[in-house]
């Protein structure tokens, strides 16, 4: 049988610290499974989890079993280590089964190490992946050692520099991943390639023909039993930090010199460093914060809660390309239903030679959920005598246009992770210049303790989201 290109890949195994939690249960392993279904796992692979409770290999299996034909096979790669994040004894049983795996297949392995547990403890575990000498690579086999971590990296500008200095006292930059999961969305990743693949957009991606960008993230799902954590974080910490500054860096950053890390990474940093600090007089104008209604009465949520589950708010890029173009930005919880989008609004042409007053704007949206794709909104004549103007939309729905399933988030970094690419990965920096700005904003709030407005779940937000693009004579876009 011939070996897939992904079957040649270096052999590896990949520890999952925090194996029997929700993130590993619900997407990680899953992730791995259809990976292995679309034969694009190295041939060698293994994946331990460990955790704190005492499972053994085949209790692990069971507790993170999915009902598919394919299972069996899977599962013959999944082993167990328990243990705990301070105690150096574990580390080095880990190590030792590690070294007991390699030395079956007669072959030393990249060793991979994903963090799926609380932030508070990546710095126990880098201590002690280091002293256990797990981090050393086989320089004889050219073998590397990576970690990945999740969100939140950090609460604040300090918090985050802080966690920073620990992580690269541990690990250089390049064995660094730190996910942002929207970066790996099938849509999210079309932004640069429509971008620039194609001559037409380059020239009108500008103030001189963009009047305004929106970009939203709306939910239907709550917040799921994480009151603690949700009441740390807010919509602004949970989702505008990361998500919706990586979807405005996509949409807004210079072209980069090419495909490489470096390049895509600096080009995503610089624009996010352009956005313009806000005084509190612009943030009274340019900030609407909500609650759902029942929030205060989740598990772990303080009975006066000021903690907003929505926020909207208007920013501007310091930068000779935007100078002066608004961008929107919204998300929030328990909302009608789950639509994700970038949009462009253009401005109209002028002069109106048709005098109807009824042209309406060209709109490029991409279209991350739930109808993934891209559409551009234009005016066309409706059939018929006479010039009459009719909004046409034309469009690229990604299910029709391209067959078969396409790959989850997770699915695609967990490659990435796995063959070594970090293109899709944050740097230290992206996420330190887009604290700067969140934390602006958080003082705002703290300081002024502006209105947090309850909305009822189910509704689009709160009002004052409405007003605020009321008072900038535009609406909110939704598809
Ligand atoms: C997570 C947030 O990063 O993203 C959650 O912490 C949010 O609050 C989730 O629900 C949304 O992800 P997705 O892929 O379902 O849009």
């Amino acid at each position: 049988m011939k070996q897939s290109a992904k079957e040649l890949l270096d052999p590896t195994n990949l520890v999952i610290f925090g194996a029997t939690g929700d993130l590993s249960r619900g997407r990680l392993i899953p992730a791995l499974y259809r990976l292995h279904e679309r034969k694009l796992l190295p041939r060698s692979f293994h994946i331990i989890g460990f955790a704190r409770s005492e499972f053994s290999h085949e209790e692990f299996r069971s507790q993170v079993k999915i009902s598919s034909e394919e299972w069996q096979a899977f599962a013959k790669k999944i082993f167990y280590s328990p243990g705990n994040f301070g105690n150096d004894r574990d580390f080095t049983k880990l190590a030792n089964f590690l070294t007991k795996l390699e030395s079956k297949k007669h072959n030393c392995a990249n060793r991979l190490f994903y963090f799926a547990t609380l932030p508070s403890h990546y710095p126990t575990i880098s201590h002690a992946l280091d002293k256990s000498g797990l981090l050393k690579g086989c320089a004889i086999h050219k073998r590397q050692t990576r970690v990945v971590l999740e969100k939140p990296f950090g609460a604040d500008l300090p918090s985050a520099r802080k966690l920073d200095k620990t992580l690269n006292s541990y690990f250089s930059e390049d064995q660094i991943y730190r996910i942002d999961h929207y970066l790996g969305k099938e849509t999210v990743q079309n932004l640069l390639t429509v971008r620039f693949a194609n001559s037409i957009f380059e020239p009108l991606w500008n103030k001189n023909f963009i009047d305004h960008i929106q970009i939203s993230a709306l939910e239907e799902r709550g917040i799921d039993r994480r009151g603690a954590f949700y009441e740390q974080t807010g919509a602004i910490r949970d989702f505008m930090q990361n998500h919706l500054m990586q979807l405005l860096a996509h949409i807004a950053m210079e072209p980069p010199q090419d495909l490489s890390t470096e390049s895509i990474r600096d080009e995503r940093a610089k624009v996010i460093k352009a956005i313009k600090m806000p005084t509190a007089a612009d943030l009274k104008e340019a900030l609407a914060i909500g609650q759902f209604e029942g929030y205060r009465k989740e598990p772990d949520v303080h009975p006066r809660s000021r903690t907003e589950t929505y926020a909207a708010v208007k920013l501007f890029v310091d930068n000779e390309r935007w100078m002066g173009v608004p961008f929107y930005l919204r998300t929030g919880k328990k909302l009608k239903s789950k639509f994700t989008e970038v949009s462009i609004h253009f401005k109209k042409s002028s002069p109106d030679i048709f005098q109807m007053n009824s042209e309406i704007p060209n709109v490029l949206s991409f279209e991350i959920h739930p109808n993934e794709g891209i559409f551009l909104n234009i005016s066309a004549k409706d059939p018929g005598f006479g010039i009459r103007l009719h909004p046409v939309t034309m469009e690229l729905g990604y299910h029709s246009a391209f067959q078969g399933e396409f790959p989850e988030a997770y699915e695609r970094l967990l490659l990435d992770f796995i063959e070594g690419d970090q293109r899709l990965f944050t740097r230290g920096d992206e996420i330190e210049h887009s604290w700067k700005y969140i934390d602006e904003v958080e003082k705002y709030i703290t300081k002024t303790m502006p209105r947090v407005e309850i909305y009822r779940p189910g509704s689009w937000g709160p009002n004052t989201a409405e007003q605020l693009m009321k008072k900038d004579k535009k609406q909110w876009h939704i598809a």
